[in-house]
């Protein structure tokens, strides 16, 4: 009985095993039938050995084979219908623009596991960088820059002179200036630009991946194989200084790399941020974070601490220039700053003079131009040639009372260059038609400067058109007087900077002088231009009259011009 009974469980056990085999079978085939690639693999892929592209869709790899069936994680059994054989792909995502597989030879078909399994530790890893679509860079995981370097080419390292590495504006870029090392060889002084794309962490080992080129040959075709290079790093912080040191693959792929101390090029990056000890930019330009070129094209951001300023140019190029107050070299009260500033253009970096010059509370003069010097004591000695002035304002202006006063003819304009044809006479019918024809917009006759209760105002008239500017901070260089202005009726109300020849007496306290030429700027406050000969728009005036002489006059055009707009329509429509 006993003997029958272990038979019997000897039979179960059997078909149990069966049943399960077939049941294994079943799922198996259902995989086999097909599986996808996860969505953001599609697209081109650079693997270095590879002559062009591989590319990756929904179901394919490119000379691989289509998905044939998938653990759902990381293994892949591939069908290469080509030569109707099967292989194990092993892909890790390291990163959204980085692939890294093992794989065996295309073989006959055998289950997944066990075509996986015999994939060894030792097999060649493959790195796959993306190309299309066309990946972001990302922001290298080196901080703070600048860096002095030390590096190792074999076994010698280049420790004198420092090498240097500095950030661009563009926090995904590094530039690399090497060093030549007068007893080394194989040491050559030369800059690169690295481009990080990609940073992964294994473990505690931190990878980046990146594209270098060379600065000085940019011209010359550098292929992805020159190009992409893999890196190990490491950074080690304490309170003063940042250090990192940093393995460089030989090749475009991240073979080779055991640790950071280990490649074919090995640095040591050391943050230099000393020579930087920052300043702080006042607080009445820091008062306002955000400052605007007149035509609002230019965009200057006061950021970090009150220590750095951005200059972003918005006139369709999107150049970011950055700023970084280094010293100060000179102060008056709350009206003038002379600073030399690290500025980083691009990858191009150097110390430039700067000057502020504060206006009204909302403008300001910018000066800062020209070379750019390697070291912070070199940019304001001499030879230092006086940069040109930046008109900087606020989106909120107050306005503020005009530096002249008084009722203008205008002698000639540079709108009025055809020149008025004859001299016409009020009343005649004829006349007045002729005049109408003949009255060009913007043609004005006539001026009133500061009159109206606020004195805060600028009028220009023509028969046919006006044009009203408020006034919102004067000031003086030399012989010339300058007059921010604005223009709130305008299509598209702006800024404008008016210059006019000082009066060389001391009678401004009048504030009327006899003979005025004048000229308005767009674009800012610029010395160069002769009021009455250039500018975007030039009058000479003779004074006709002081605003009170102006009494028929004054009543509808002061207190303010807009009400002035406003009174003449009230009064004339009900009449019609
Ligand atoms: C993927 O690419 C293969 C060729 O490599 C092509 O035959 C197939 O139609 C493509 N599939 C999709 C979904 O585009
Ligand atoms: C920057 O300057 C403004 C204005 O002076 C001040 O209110 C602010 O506290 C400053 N910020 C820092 C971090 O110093
Ligand atoms: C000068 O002012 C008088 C009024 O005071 C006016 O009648 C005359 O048209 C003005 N001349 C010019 C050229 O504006
Ligand atoms: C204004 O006067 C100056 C000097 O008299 C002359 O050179 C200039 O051309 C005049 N401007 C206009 C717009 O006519
Ligand atoms: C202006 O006034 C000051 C003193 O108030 C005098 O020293 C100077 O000579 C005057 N300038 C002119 C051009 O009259």
């Amino acid at each position: 009985m006993a003997a029958i009974r272990c038979v019997f469980r000897a039979e179960y056990g059997r078909l149990v095993a069966h049943v399960l085999l077939l049941l294994s079978l079943a799922v198996y085939s259902s995989y086999g039938g097909g599986c996808t690639f996860p969505e953001g693999w599609t697209g081109s892929w650079f693997q270095s050995g590879n002559p062009g592209l591989i590319t990756i869709n929904k179901t394919h790899i490119q000379m691989k084979g289509e998905c044939y069936e998938t653990d759902s994680n990381d293994k892949f059994l591939l069908y290469y219908r080509n030569e109707d054989c099967y292989r194990c792909m092993v892909i890790h995502e390291k990163h959204k623009y980085v692939l890294q597989y093992k794989e065996t030879y295309c073989n006959s078909k055998d289950s997944l596991s066990s075509m996986c399994e015999s994939i060894t530790g030792d097999a060649s890893l493959y790195s796959m960088f993306r190309k299309e679509p066309k990946p972001v860079p990302q922001p290298c995981p080196f901080h703070p820059a600048p860096f002095t370097f030390t590096y190792y080419r074999g076994s010698e390292e280049c420790t004198y002179p420092l090498s240097r590495a500095e950030s661009c504006t563009d926090d995904s870029r590094l530039l690399l200036r090497y060093m030549a090392c007068a007893d080394m060889l194989s040491s050559e002084s030369n800059v690169e630009e690295l481009v990080c794309l990609a940073t992964w962490k294994e473990g505690s080992t931190r990878y980046l991946v990146g594209q270098i080129s060379q600065v000085q040959r940019r011209n010359s075709i550098a292929s992805d194989e020159d190009t992409y290079r893999c890196f190990i790093y490491k950074g080690q912080h304490t309170d003063k200084t940042t250090t990192y040191t940093i393995a460089q693959s030989a090749d475009a792929t991240c073979n080779g790399l055991s640790s950071p101390m280990d490649g074919s090029r090995t640095m040591k990056l050391t943050s230099s941020d000393d020579e930087h000890n920052r300043c702080h930019f006042p607080s009445w330009i820091v008062q306002h974070h955000k400052w605007f070129s007149l035509d609002h094209t230019h965009q200057y951001h006061f950021t970090t601490k009150n220590a750095t300023l951005k200059i972003i140019n918005e006139d369709g190029s999107f150049e970011e220039r950055r700023l970084v107050c280094h010293s100060i070299l000179e102060q008056k009260d709350k009206k003038y700053i002379k600073l030399v500033a690290h500025v980083t253009k691009g990858c191009e970096s150097g110390h430039q003079c700067v000057q502020f010059h504060r206006r009204e509370s909302s403008v300001l003069e910018l000066q800062a131009g020209g070379q750019l010097a390697d070291a912070p004591h070199d940019a304001c000695a001499p030879p230092h040639l006086a940069a040109p002035h930046v008109t900087l304002i606020t989106t909120s202006l107050t306005p503020t009372r005009c530096p002249i006063l008084g009722r203008y003819s205008v002698v000639s304009s540079l709108a009025d260059r055809r020149r008025r044809r004859q001299q016409l006479t009020i009343g005649d019918e004829e006349a007045d038609e002729q005049r109408a024809a003949e009255c060009v917009v913007g043609d004005y006759r006539s001026a009133s400067l500061g009159c109206g209760h606020a004195q805060d105002s600028i009028e220009f008239r023509s028969p046919c058109s006006s044009t009203v500017y408020t006034c919102h901070g004067a000031w003086q260089a030399g012989s010339k007087g300058f007059v921010l202005v604005y223009d709130a009726r305008a299509v598209r109300p702006r800024a404008s900077c008016l210059v006019y020849t000082a009066p060389s007496t001391n009678d401004t306290r009048a504030g009327t002088v006899q003979q005025l030429s004048l000229s308005v700027m767009s674009h800012s406050c610029d010395r160069s231009v002769q009021p009455g000969v250039a500018g975007d728009k030039a009058y000479n005036l003779t004074l006709n009259g002081t605003c009170e002489q102006s009494s028929k006059y004054s009543a509808a055009v002061s207190p303010a011009p807009a009400v002035f707009v406003l009174m003449t329509s009230l009064a004339t429509l009900p009449l019609r």
